[in-house]
């Protein structure tokens, strides 16, 4: 093997995926942690960004600087190199999140073992299906008294409708929690309270017949070994296959709080999920490991100083290496661009790497060329697919305070939704701005934004929409029949595209009916 593919294969890239308040936050503390990339935990980020009042705009604005350095966290691990994408913890940057996840090759899913499967995970769950990522499943808070863990895994196996494979199994819960049993490894590694700031050193149990065992533990022995029959006769055993087709997801138990148990699943991490994989071009698809660079823009993230307004890009690296000062190719605009300053993200010492390779994330500074879903190459003229946009799911009017800027407001709201912030839709029949988005945080940021960088005061109003779908057809001769009796409800997106725009989800529903050659799509690709 080269040393470039070498450095490829050693990649795992991934995201959490999460409930709120599930752990995500710690989880990434702890594994920063055994990355040797913080010091001690607990200084990822100050206060969680989820509970924003309108007014904590200009503080969001401040924070934005630390979410770009924490959006992506590289550190080592055994023989491999992680790259952690963060995603936004607050629900109303879930398109963000969804595109986040389009860029990553396996996820960890993590679940409050006091609560189950909760509505956030679900629609997570739906989006990493869309590419049948890998997904490690991680049930946290066992000093709680938590839920039965065969019924979690049962709820995760009807709700998720992905198979569970345990590979370590609680023993006791809450204050009684003791530790784990390694399915794999035939061991029990038990537990101590009051470690969570460091790698805890744990004591480690060979063999479940092993009487030091009940030395340790007492009577949880004997209750181990009965459980343990009973799991390995009901549960899935660990299939690597499987779990690379996004079928069945290995799951691990622990405190992140605590510290116990996050290793477990770092390992399993490191040694089964994949290393960069194949994406596909319009033509071809495109292998990490070739020697030439190709790579998507996955995140446009606004900066710290909106007088400039400068972005940042997140490119995912499909293949080849990427190296300070090469040219790459701007598919879209089909120009060559010199990168001489990208970002590279090493947790820890934050000092910039001057070369990354497939699997990595570099962040590009973006005057206003890039957009969501570009492509950059070596020269290759083809593009990556597989970027989604989502159908919004909260619709606005937006309305101009002085009407002699109308040209900017569509200019502002146009950028804004080619960078994901917002979309827009302009209805054929009336010259009014329809604003959707899929969370109503993204309303403020963009009415902050249109008046920060394009000087435009704008209001909103409501407006009787339940939602969109973009529309195809295969008969063009149906799809101008179509059009045309539905004036009223068609419109044109920022990149043009024709949508359905759907007073009622009833109305949806009989469209839908009466043009069944008609395709009303929820995800578009860019
Ligand atoms: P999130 O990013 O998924 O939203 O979750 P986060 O890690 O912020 O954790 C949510 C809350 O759950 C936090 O408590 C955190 O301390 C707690 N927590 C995380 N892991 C565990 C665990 O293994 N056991 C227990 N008992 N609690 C856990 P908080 O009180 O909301 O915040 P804080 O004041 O502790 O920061």
């Amino acid at each position: 093997m080269s040393d470039f593919t070498e450095e490829v294969r050693k990649r795992r890239t991934f995201a959490i995926i999460s409930h709120p308040d599930a752990g995500k936050t710690t989880i990434t503390e702890k594994v920063l942690l055994f990355g040797n990339a913080l010091q001690s935990a607990g200084t990822v980020k100050g206060k969680k960004s989820g509970q924003h009042a309108k007014s904590d705009w200009m503080e969001m604005e401040k924070q934005r600087g630390i979410s770009v350095t924490t959006s992506v966290m590289q550190f080592p691990y055994q023989d491999s190199l992680v790259n952690l994408l963060d995603t936004p913890g607050h629900a109303d940057f879930s398109e963000d999140t969804y595109r986040t996840l389009t860029a990553v090759d396996s996820c960890l899913m993590v679940i409050d073992a006091a609560k189950g499967v909760e509505e956030r995970t679900i629609k997570l769950m739906e989006v990493t299906r869309l590419r049948d990522t890998p997904i490690l499943t991680f049930m946290n808070k066992l000093d709680r008294d938590v839920r039965d863990p065969v019924e979690l895994m049962d709820e995760v196996e009807d709700v998720l409708n992905i198979a569970c494979a345990p590979i370590t199994w609680p023993i006791g819960m809450g204050k009684q929690f003791q530790g784990v049993y390694h399915l794999l490894r035939d061991e029990v590694i038990l537990y101590q309270s009051g470690q969570g700031h460091r790698i805890q050193d744990s004591r480690v149990i060979k063999g479940l017949d092993n009487p030091e065992l009940d030395e340790a533990i007492g009577t949880y022995a004997e209750e181990l070994r009965g459980e343990i029959e009973l799991v390995k006769g009901a549960s899935h055993e660990f299939d690597l296959d499987a779990f690379l087709r996004g079928e069945l997801t290995p799951v691990y138990f622990g405190t992140a709080l605590g510290n116990f148990g996050v290793d477990h699943m770092l390992d399993g991490l490191v040694e089964w999920a994949p290393s960069p994989q194949t994406r596909e071009l319009t033509q071809r698809p495109v292998e990490a490991t070739e020697e030439k660079f190709s790579g998507f823009v996955f995140k446009i993230q606004a900066n710290m100083d909106p007088k400039h307004r400068d972005r940042i890009a997140f490119l995912r690296i499909v293949s080849g290496r990427y190296q300070q000062g090469m040219k790459i190719h701007h598919v879209r605009i089909g120009k060559d661009v010199r990168i001489s300053d990208a970002l590279t993200f090493m947790a820890g010492d934050r000092e910039r790497a001057e070369e990354a390779v497939a699997g990595d994330i570099i962040g590009l500074h973006n005057h206003g060329t890039i957009q969501l879903g570009d492509t950059f190459t070596e020269g290759e003229k083809d593009r990556f697919t597989g970027i989604p946009n989502f159908a919004p799911e909260l619709f606005r009017r937006i309305q101009l305070r002085d009407p002699m800027k109308a040209k900017q407001l569509q200019k502002g709201l146009i950028q804004l939704s080619e960078e994901g912030a917002v979309q827009v839709f302009r209805p054929v029949r009336n010259n009014d701005l329809i604003v959707g988005a899929v969370g109503t945080l993204q309303f403020d940021v963009v009415v902050a934004r249109l008046k920060n960088e394009y000087g435009v005061d704008a209001v909103y109003e409501p407006i009787n929409v339940a939602t969109a779908r973009w529309i195809t057809c295969e008969d063009p001769k149906k799809l101008e029949e179509f059009e045309r009796r539905n004036q009223d409800n068609l419109a044109l997106d920022g990149s043009d595209n024709l949508t359905y725009i759907a007073p009622t989800m009833v109305n949806l529903q009989l469209a839908q009916e009466r043009y069944p050659d008609v395709a009303f799509h929820k995800t578009k690709e860019r």
